[in-house]
């Protein structure tokens, strides 16, 4: 339970909402026995496919697991580089620093996503893929990506931790690379009661290969063809995410609601992150700009709304970065939006008196009422 009036999120919420189907569940999977992989866990994986419009879902043991993986799975390793966004969670770039391949960052625009008119500069004969990172929740622009991949042949791994179920003319997040990538942490749009992953292909070479690589390479309980990882989900999770699959699309829904009430609100006294056409984000974080971002969260703190900055500090400015060799105003777009950005309250089970607080709150500011 937060402190604040208005919590940033309040993730226990949506557990009483549904807690008896989950107790029932989490007794039900207990008393079964099997507790890793298993029927729970090839169940989720089928119906999680098919929300994601992909053939096949492999879940893992979480978010940044399904990047590493993936790009083990598809070859990456020294020498190579990936193109990634700067403005991420710091995970994206370390995935491919994981297996030895070099992030190359690519600034972003407007909506937070990987500029594609800049894109193409940041590619070299080493370059072997785009890692667009669906920030937000807003699908990056997989049309231009695309057409850019597929002209100098690389692969797109999609980072689609923060956007399960958002689209892009109608396709869904995580359908369009050769890998879709997504978290399953608890707070994500579909959040497991502890860490979760899953990886989406139409590849079944990739599917199978991700099998192995996340159990040892154990093709059978005594047979192992590969040197693996030990990278599983576990069945209660998988149990729990099928029920709250079910949901994924009514919470998404209300999510957009609460988002196109702060786009009327406070579009005259912010840049609010309206969506453009055939765009449907699914708000993992509604993210207003303003110069006066430190002045706002300190007055909005003051009056018990709580608010975030995902992320402060770009990743090509991280000391773990320090080595790629980037410096200030090596991405401006990304350093600039890092000094305005602040996540509001948004999620499924927030309500619209809560939204109506910080709102009033918010004009309150602007207009000098404070
Ligand atoms: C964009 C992005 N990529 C990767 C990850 C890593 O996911 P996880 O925390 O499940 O390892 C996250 C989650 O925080 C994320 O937001």
């Amino acid at each position: 339970m937060s402190s604040a009036n208005v919590p940033f999120v309040e993730l226990g919420r949506q557990y009483q909402g549904l807690r008896k189907e989950i107790l029932e569940t989490i007794d039900r999977v207990l008393a079964s026995g099997q507790y890793i992989l298993g029927p729970e866990v090839e169940a989720f994986e089928r119906e999680a496919a098919e929300f994601c419009g992909v053939t096949h879902a492999i879940s893992v043991a979480n978010g940044s697991d399904s990047l590493w993986l993936s790009m083990k799975c598809l070859g990456l390793g020294a020498g190579d580089e990936v193109i990634t966004a700067p403005n991420s969670f710091i995970a994206s770039a370390w995935s491919i620093a994981a297996v030895d391949a070099t992030p190359v960052f690519s600034d972003v625009d407007d909506t937070f996503n990987l500029d594609p008119a800049k894109l193409e500069q940041a590619i070299t004969p080493r370059t072997k893929a785009i890692m667009p990172v669906h920030l937000t929740g807003r699908v990056a622009n997989m049309d231009a990506i695309q057409d850019i991949a597929t002209r100098h042949k690389l692969h797109v791994i999609e980072d689609a931790a923060q956007a399960i179920g958002a689209t892009w003319r109608g396709k869904k997040a995580g359908s369009f690379g050769i890998v879709g990538s997504f978290s399953l942490h608890p707070l994500k749009n579909l959040a497991a009661f502890g860490d979760g992953g899953l990886v989406t292909t139409d590849d079944g070479k990739i599917a199978e290969q991700l099998k192995l690589l996340r159990n040892h390479g154990l093709k059978t309980r005594d047979e192992s063809v590969i040197w693996g990882y030990n990278s599983r989900l576990d069945a209660v999770q998988a149990a729990v995410l099928r029920i709250k699959l079910r949901h994924l699309a009514a919470w998404n829904k209300a999510s957009q609601g609460f988002a196109a009430r702060y786009h009327a609100a406070l579009d005259k006294v912010v840049t609010v992150p309206k969506p453009g056409d055939g765009e449907a984000p699914i708000y993992h974080r509604y993210i207003i700009q303003t110069d006066r971002r430190d002045e706002l969260q300190k007055f909005l703190a003051g009056r018990g709304i709580d608010t975030k900055v995902n992320y402060p500090t770009p990743i090509h400015l991280q000391e773990a970065a320090a080595k790629l060799g980037y410096k200030k105003g090596s991405f401006p777009v990304a350093e600039r939006q890092a000094g305005q950005i602040l996540s509001l309250p948004l999620y499924p089970e927030f309500t619209q008196v809560e939204q109506d607080k910080v709102i009033e709150n918010i004009l309150d500011f602007f207009n000098g009422r404070a």
